[in-house]
């Protein structure tokens, strides 16, 4: 194939030098012409491992080339991919200037381009900006249109400095964001000799996971360094504290606990949290991101009381109070605090757990119920079909199939929040439920 790479810096020589060494023709643009002198020399213009030899092997086979203006290169090519930065602001806002200049170039030369053409962005984006900036811009200079002249796609670059010839050919996936099937297919081709999940999905979505993956990775830095902070201050080797913490595959370094739902609660995480904040207090030190845990929980208890008062409608359903589905536990139940909070409110609540109300009569929480939450077990519902007639809000706490049931009879006027996700495909819920559904953070 031949492949246009709009920009030759970290990303874009890294993959220019991968697709040569692959068989397809490359040429890099950029518009700094010591770099572009550079690469035709066969030289390498960062320092990266393996990309001195694979520049020089590309060049002299005639596999890759560098210019600096794009008209050629976009012109006599399948495909071009958009590598240039997206630095900061001064404000932490991402600066567009390298990419709008891009996106131009690539409109003007798809104007007289004979073919279809796609283009595809492997610059770390802001959710919205493949759409809105560079969109419009291809398709204002090039007077083609998306879909039926050029595709689109965002394919985000997972490669880290240090390593990333190795980890271009072995991703942990390779993600293609799509504007239609056509876009994807052309951008797939790309990847067949890279053994790794390829996974479809929508622009924003390939856009947002890039976010999602670094803030997290960043937050795993922060995490791991105020835990040696701490540990450090109480004579602990945080090494092998951590060494031992990732042993742990089931809880720790898993799937778990990385769904967006409602906040946390239970007997465990809040005190034990509170304890360890504590503690670095009492320590002198400064551990600002378990500090924030908290309170972050907090405010998204907040955000559910404000989604019942945006709703509308005093008379609130709430299914499920424990912590968390199969289980009678309300000792720092989230549900609990949330229902206090609409009860201080002046809210009039229904409340059906079934856990709970069993509980109540036989189990060991019967008298935390009756003597903690007095004025919460009085509003308990034995009849689920009591709170569907009444509630103009129904308040979902529990993921269970007796309430995903119940959605089934929710009545025009009432409205739903789901703070637990009760279906992972979201059209099920708002097809079914047109109009009443919302969710906490979806
Ligand atoms: N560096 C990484 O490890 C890495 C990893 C994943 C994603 N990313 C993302 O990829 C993008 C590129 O990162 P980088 O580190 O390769 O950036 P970089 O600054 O090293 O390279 C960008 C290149 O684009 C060139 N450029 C600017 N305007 C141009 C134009 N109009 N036409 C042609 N070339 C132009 C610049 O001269 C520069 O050489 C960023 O959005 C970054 O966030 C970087």
């Amino acid at each position: 194939m031949n492949i246009a790479i709009l920009g030759m810096g970290y990303v874009g020589c890294v993959s220019a030098a991968c697709l040569a060494k692959q068989g397809h023709f490359v040429t890099g643009v950029d518009v700094n012409p010591t770099k572009v002198d550079l690469i035709n020399q066969g030289k390498s213009p960062i320092v990266e491992q393996y990309l001195d030899e694979m520049i020089q092997d590309a060049t002299t086979h005639g596999q890759l080339r560098a210019m600096t203006t794009a008209t050629d290169a976009v012109q006599q090519s399948d495909i071009s991919l958009i590598c240039v930065g997206t630095p900061s602001r001064e404000d932490g806002s991402q600066d567009l200037q390298h990419l709008q200049g891009v996106s131009r170039d690539i409109g003007r030369a798809l104007r007289v381009h004979p073919a279809y053409h796609t283009v595809v962005i492997r610059s770390t984006l802001l959710p919205g900006t493949a759409e809105s900036v560079v969109l419009p811009l291809i398709e204002e200079e090039s007077d083609k249109q998306v879909g039926q002249d050029f595709g689109l796609c965002v394919n985000p670059e997972f490669m880290r400095e240090g390593s990333a010839v190795e980890d271009y050919y072995n991703p942990p996936l390779t993600l293609i964001g799509a504007w239609d099937q056509r876009s994807g297919n052309e951008l797939s081709a790309l990847y067949e000799n890279i053994e790794a999940p390829l996974m479809q999905t929508t622009i924003r979505v390939a856009e947002m996971l890039k976010f999602a993956s670094n803030s997290f990775h960043a937050l795993k830095v922060g995490f791991a360094n105020e835990i040696g902070v701490l540990c450090k201050a109480m004579g602990i080797d945080s090494h092998e504290v951590m060494d031992l913490f990732m042993q742990d595959t089931r809880l720790n370094i898993s799937t778990q606990y990385l769904r967006p739902g409602f906040a946390f609660g239970g007997s465990c995480l809040p005190k034990d949290v509170r304890a360890i904040v504590n503690k670095a207090k009492m320590l002198g030190v400064d551990a600002p991101i378990l500090q924030a845990i908290l309170p972050s929980n907090e405010g998204h208890i907040e955000r559910a009381f404000n989604m019942v008062r945006h709703a509308g409608g005093k008379k609130v359903g709430i299914l499920g109070l424990s912590f968390k589905g199969g289980t009678d536990d309300l000792r720092e139940s989230p549900m609990v605090h949330l229902a206090e909070k609409l009860l201080g409110k002046g809210y009039k609540l229904s409340i059906y757990d079934p856990n709970v109300s069993l509980s109540r009569i036989i189990g060991a929480n019967k008298q935390y119920i009756d003597q903690v939450l007095p004025h919460l077990a009085e509003l308990l519902v034995t009849d689920l079909d009591e709170v569907m007639e009444q509630a103009d809000v129904l308040l979902i706490g529990n993921r269970t199939a007796e309430f995903r049931d119940a959605l089934k009879r929710v009545k025009d006027g009432q409205q739903v929040i789901d703070l637990v996700r009760m279906e992972k495909n979201l059209d099920n819920l708002t097809d079914q439920l047109d109009g009443h559904y919302q969710g906490i953070c979806w």
